[in-house]
């Protein structure tokens, strides 16, 4: 494992994006992100993807610099084009119009299409909950990113398709649900992979449709099994949905009939809490189920019961000062980018 501080690992992502040709506030942005993932925990949307973005934007999939456009708008409703930016940057302004307009009208309503990898879909809810609001996100691949086997099929039919919600609190975060509808990301079998290790059991099918821990299987043509284990159609019904909402009703592209390369269309619905309940009473209450929640016998003493949206509000408080783990391939795609654009940082990667 190759450790390294935020701030130097910020500054080497941010430097290859301006290099690969992002402006300095968007390279900024996305780096901002990745390394935050990375901070919390989710390495699977940390770091990691770097190389496909420098890649994408290498082959003019993703066009650094283009600014997203609304290409229709309602006092409540956006329609986004995101113009194959960086996902990170297209999505920070869809929430932004989203937050907006839900504070002008109490709800909104924005869609996004043509936009490369948005990443982790909490980090737009957080945005939406620091704001005192309340989010729900929905994103497909675009039909492409498939990944995922539907209930009682054993072949990858569908991406990995994403939601979150959000809700203010007085906590260390908001409380938020961020998963993939599949059992887990995909960019989780990738940091298995990334470690050498296996997966853990009922994640993963074979090309051929049988149960593996292999995360070469995965890479050699597998799929990601739905949430749910034995009651998997509630993971894929939850996909199926999102494909409906993220993609269908953008505009983008959907498992079956896909746009032009892999989008993370997205629909992100904002509603402001306070033309239901005050903010007092919304945080009182969420508090009391909370500690309600948490005052049980545990089956481990080790394991406390948790809000949804703890485990990354802590470790961001934990982490934030200490130095990143990251495993040594990852180290050395960072190498590899640092060296394709000639940036004095190499030496420093190199002898990490
Ligand atoms: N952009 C994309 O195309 C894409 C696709 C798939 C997933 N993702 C992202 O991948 C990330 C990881 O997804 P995942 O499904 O593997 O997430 P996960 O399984 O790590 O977490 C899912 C949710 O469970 C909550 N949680 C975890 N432990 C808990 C506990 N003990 N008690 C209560 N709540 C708990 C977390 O706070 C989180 O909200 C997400 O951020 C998601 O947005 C992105």
């Amino acid at each position: 494992m190759w450790k390294v501080s935020p701030t130097r690992l910020e500054d080497m992502c941010t430097a290859i994006m301006r290099a690969a040709g992002a402006p300095g506030s968007d390279a900024r942005l996305v780096a901002d992100h990745l390394v935050d993932n990375d901070i919390i925990g989710h390495h699977s949307h940390g770091v990691i993807r770097l190389w496909d973005y420098v890649e994408w934007a290498h082959h003019g999939d993703l066009i650094p610099g283009a600014r997203p456009r609304i290409f229709s708008e309602t006092r409540t409703t956006a329609r986004i084009d995101g113009n194959w930016n960086f996902g990170q940057v297209v999505a920070t302004f869809a929430t932004g119009l989203a937050i907006e307009k839900a504070r002008a009208a109490g709800i909104s309503v924005v869609t996004i299409r043509r936009v490369k990898h948005i990443g982790r879909l909490g980090r737009y809810a957080e945005q939406v909950a620091a704001e005192g609001l309340v989010s729900m996100l929905f994103t497909n691949g675009g039909g492409h990113g498939i990944n995922q086997a539907p209930f009682r099929g054993t072949e990858r039919k569908l991406c990995s398709n994403p939601l979150a919600m959000s809700v203010p609190s007085s906590l260390a975060g908001p409380f938020l649900l961020d998963m993939a509808t599949s059992v887990a990301a995909e960019g989780k079998v990738r940091v298995y992979r990334a470690r050498g290790a296996p997966t853990p059991a009922g994640w993963i099918l074979d090309s051929d449709g049988n149960p593996s821990t292999d995360p070469e299987d995965f890479a050699e043509g597998g799929a990601l099994l739905p949430v749910g284990g034995s009651e998997g159609h509630k993971g894929y019904a939850l996909a199926f949905m999102v494909e409906l909402l993220a993609g269908v009703m953008s505009g983008g592209g959907i498992s079956g009939d896909p746009g032009r390369s892999f989008s993370n269309d997205s629909m992100v619905i904002v509603i402001d809490p306070e033309l239901f309940v005050p903010m007092a009473e919304l945080r009182e209450r969420s508090l009391t189920l909370t500690e309600h929640l948490k005052d049980t016998r545990l089956a481990d003493e080790s394991q406390p019961v948790l809000y949804p949206g703890e485990k990354e509000a802590e470790a961001r408080l934990a982490n934030r000062e200490r130095d990143i783990e990251l495993p040594d391939p990852v180290r050395q795609q960072l190498l590899a980018m640092l060296q394709r654009f000639s940036l004095p940082e190499a030496e420093l990667v190199s002898s990490g």
